[in-house]
Formats: C-alpha cells, sequence, structure tokens
C-alpha cells in the first residue's frame, strides 16, 4: 500500500485530487491530509471520504516542524504532494508577509522533515519516495498578448507578491535536488476550475454573484487572459506525473484553452441562463446588465499561456474537459451545492468582500 502525504488537502485542488486517487486507487492507498484550515480550507469538501479507514486528516501547518515531523515518524510516507499555500493573488497584494510564510517558509520546512525521514546513510533516497511540489504559471510572468507560451525553460519573472513566492518556492525544491539529489518534481498548471473553488476567484466569484443579482466586477478593460483547465484534468496530470515523470525534471501542465475574462464573465452569463428554469425568478437579473468594470487589479498579468508540449510527448496526458462541457458542469455543480456556497460565504467572507470591492 503507498501511503501519500497531501498538503492543503481541504482547499480546492487539494480536495479534488484527494477525490481523484480515492477514485482511481481505492483501498490500495493511505492518504495523510495535512490542513491548516485557513479561510480556504473547508473540510465540508471532503465529507464523504471523511469516515475512510486509509484516510486521515491532520490539522496542522506546514510551517510548524514538529508537526510535520511527527508525520513521517507515525506513517511511513512515499509519496508527499504538496498544494497548501496562499492561493489569491488580490490577497497577497494587501499582505505578502502571509504569503512568504506559508508559501516559502512551509515548502522548506516540508522538504526539510522529507529529506530527514527519506534520506539513507549514504545520502540517497530509496526508490519509491517522491516529493511533487504543485506550483504555477504565473512565476513565469506575464505574455504579450500578441502571442508567445511559457514552456519549462521560460526564465522567471513574476510578478506579484503571490507569483514571487510561488517562485521562491519552486527554487528551494530545486535546491533540494540539486544539493542533495532530493527526489522532486516540480509542476507549473495554469488557472484551474471546477467544483469547491472559493468564491474569492473569477469563475465561482461570477457565478454566485450573478445568481444574486450582485455586480460582476470585472477588472480594468477585462481583457486580460487566462488559460484555463478543468480541476480534475489537473489531478490527473499530478497523478501521472508522479507515476510516469522523469524524477527532478518540471512538468508544466495546461490545455491550450486561453479566454479574455470577459469572455468568461458572458459565458458564465448565458449557461446560467440556459441552465434556469424559465419558472426562475434569478432569470430575470442574470444578464449581461450585471457587468460593472472596476478599477485594475496592481501589477495585474495581461497574458498566461501554458504550452504542455512536454508533458504530452514524456507522459502522455491530454486535458480531457473541453471548456464549454467543464463550465456547464461546474454551474450545474454549484447549483446543486448552494449549502455550500452559502457555508463559505457567511462570516469573514462577507468582511472580505466588502474590502476589496469597497461596497
Ligand atoms: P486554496 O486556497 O483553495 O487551498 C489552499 C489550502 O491550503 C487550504 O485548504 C488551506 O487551508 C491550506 N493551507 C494554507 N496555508 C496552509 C498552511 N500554512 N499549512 C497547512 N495548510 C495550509 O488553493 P488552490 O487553488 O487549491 O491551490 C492549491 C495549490 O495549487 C497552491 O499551491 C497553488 O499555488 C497551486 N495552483 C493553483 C492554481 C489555481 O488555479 N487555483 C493553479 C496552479 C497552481
Ligand atoms: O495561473 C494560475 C493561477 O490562477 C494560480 O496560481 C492562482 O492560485 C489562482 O488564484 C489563479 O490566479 P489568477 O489571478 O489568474 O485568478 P483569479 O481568479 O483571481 O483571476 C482571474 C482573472 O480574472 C484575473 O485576470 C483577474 C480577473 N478578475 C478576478 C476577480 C476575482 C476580475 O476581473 N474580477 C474579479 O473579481
Amino acid at each position: 500500500m503507498r501511503t501519500y502525504l497531501v498538503t492543503g488537502g481541504a482547499g480546492f485542488i487539494g480536495s479534488n485530487y484527494i477525490h481523484y486517487i480515492f477514485g482511481k486507487y481505492g483501498d490500495e492507498i493511505r492518504v495523510i491530509n495535512l490542513d491548516d484550515l485557513t479561510y480556504a480550507g473547508n473540510p465540508e469538501n471532503l465529507k464523504d471520504i471523511e469516515n475512510r479507514d486509509n484516510y486521515r486528516f491532520v490539522k496542522g501547518d506546514v510551517c510548524d516542524t514538529d508537526a510535520v515531523r511527527a508525520i513521517f515518524a507515525e506513517e511511513d510516507i512515499d509519496r508527499v504532494v504538496h498544494f497548501a499555500a496562499e492561493s489569491h493573488v488580490d490577497r497577497s497584494i494587501k499582505d505578502p508577509l502571509a504569503f512568504v510564510r506559508a508559501n516559502v517558509l512551509g515548502t522548506v520546512n516540508l522538504l526539510n522533515c522529507a529529506k530527514e525521514a527519506w534520506e539513507k546513510e549514504d545520502g540517497t533516497y530509496p526508490e519509491n519516495k517522491r516529493f511533487l511540489h504543485v506550483s504555477t504559471d504565473e512565476v513565469y510572468g506575464s505574455l504579450p498578448e500578441e502571442g508567445g507560451y511559457f514552456y519549462e525553460t521560460t526564465p522567471y519573472a513574476p510578478h506579484s507578491p503571490y507569483s514571487a513566492s510561488k517562485a521562491g518556492s519552486d527554487m528551494l525544491v530545486r535546491a533540494f535536488m540539486d544539493t542533495y539529489g532530493f527526489p522532486a518534481n516540480i509542476t507549473n498548471c495554469s488557472n484551474n476550475y471546477g467544483p469547491y473553488q472559493f468564491p474569492e476567484k473569477l469563475i465561482p466569484l461570477m457565478i454566485n454573484n450573478a445568481l444574486q443579482g450582485k455586480k460582476l466586477p470585472v477588472y480594468g478593460d477585462g481583457k486580460n487572459v487566462r488559460d484555463w483547465l478543468y480541476v480534475e484534468d489537473h489531478a490527473k496530470a499530478i497523478d501521472m506525473v508522479q507515476e510516469k515523470g522523469k524524477i527532478f525534471e518540471t512538468y508544466n501542465i495546461g490545455g491550450h484553452n486561453e479566454k479574455q475574462n470577459i469572455e468568461i464573465v458572458k459565458t458564465i452569463i448565458e449557461v446560467l441562463r440556459e441552465e434556469l428554469p424559465d419558472d426562475d425568478p434569478r432569470k430575470a437579473h442574470v444578464t449581461e446588465d450585471l457587468i460593472t468594470y472596476v478599477e485594475d487589479r496592481k501589477g495585474h498579468d495581461r497574458r498566461y499561456a501554458i504550452a504542455p508540449d512536454k508533458i504530452r510527448a514524456e507522459i502522455g496526458w491530454e486535458p480531457e474537459t473541453m471548456f464549454k462541457e467543464g463550465i456547464r458542469k461546474t454551474i450545474r455543480w454549484y447549483f446543486e451545492h448552494q449549502d455550500w456556497m452559502e457555508n463559505v460565504t457567511s462570516g469573514d467572507y462577507q468582511k472580505y468582500y466588502q474590502s476589496m470591492y469597497n461596497v
């Protein structure tokens, strides 16, 4: 039985990944989920698996050396999949220190503890041990509107405190590979969307606001481009990199699915209108009249676009979910889980929303 330590497994991508690996491997694996349950971590995301015998939840901070060491002492960890991070660019602009702490210190602490537990006396590592660091395409900076792609060889040029802290964490993983021969991979993925995403991010925020008849705040001219990937495709890619990827390598993950933000917002309105029954009173206000252009994000990256050539050629990964299908699945999920949305938007979310959007 293979044992995984997943960090940040109660967040958006982490919880989708845990669902994915239980769906694929069932009782053949054991999963330890280390999550500090920040505002973005939600145990409800894993309700259907919390009673499995081969699942254990540990509430703890990745920066806490004693807590991480204790997990490596108690469990024979074969795979680390490191998601835990502060992940929202707008929050990083307001509070950069929190991002450096969680993302940089958290990663080096996890690396140190894994190295301590796995390294043999001769300085090598057992064959079955693998550490996967989940990173972002934002470390590469911004592309011109006219074209170009992010490759694994693209120089790092982060702009926001978030992307700079992720770049710092990637550099530490590289340093552990180069200095200690530590068995790791880095993945740099584009924008994810799908179930369980916290409504501070573009797609769930727009779905939630539209259903409530609230304004849809589009930053700047709405023409910034992101490369969208359905979250389950990301989960699958991570699993494939761990099982088939070459050790020490970086893989870019993305779906050649570039869209301007304004296109995304208009697609959400269109699909919501198709999905809402005619007698639903919300249908009257879900229209493009809700779109409101607001002040731009500071240092707003213009365009991201991933070249997924390496992961396709070396590992055979391809995205499976087309955007039209993925966005419909996502919208249906939010329709069917309105209690989830109500739970995560009560309390502190209201304060965040008011201070972020000046309402
Ligand atoms: P998220 O904000 O939804 O979840 C983050 C999770 O980490 C939460 O459960 C939170 O409680 C936990 N966490 C935060 N700080 C912690 C700490 N110090 N100790 C333990 N747990 C902590 O984030 P997400 O969107 O699921 O992103 C997960 C990872 O994937 C991040 O590393 C992010 O940089 C990366 N990533 C995200 C995207 C995207 O589009 N969302 C794309 C590429 C890469
Ligand atoms: O590219 C991968 C990254 O994608 C991840 O590393 C990050 O963790 C993740 O949050 C995401 O970052 P973005 O900044 O691209 O995502 P966000 O959903 O915050 O914004 C997407 C685009 O939409 C961006 O150009 C800003 C814009 N936007 C966002 C919000 C929340 C708006 O126009 N209005 C909004 O209210």
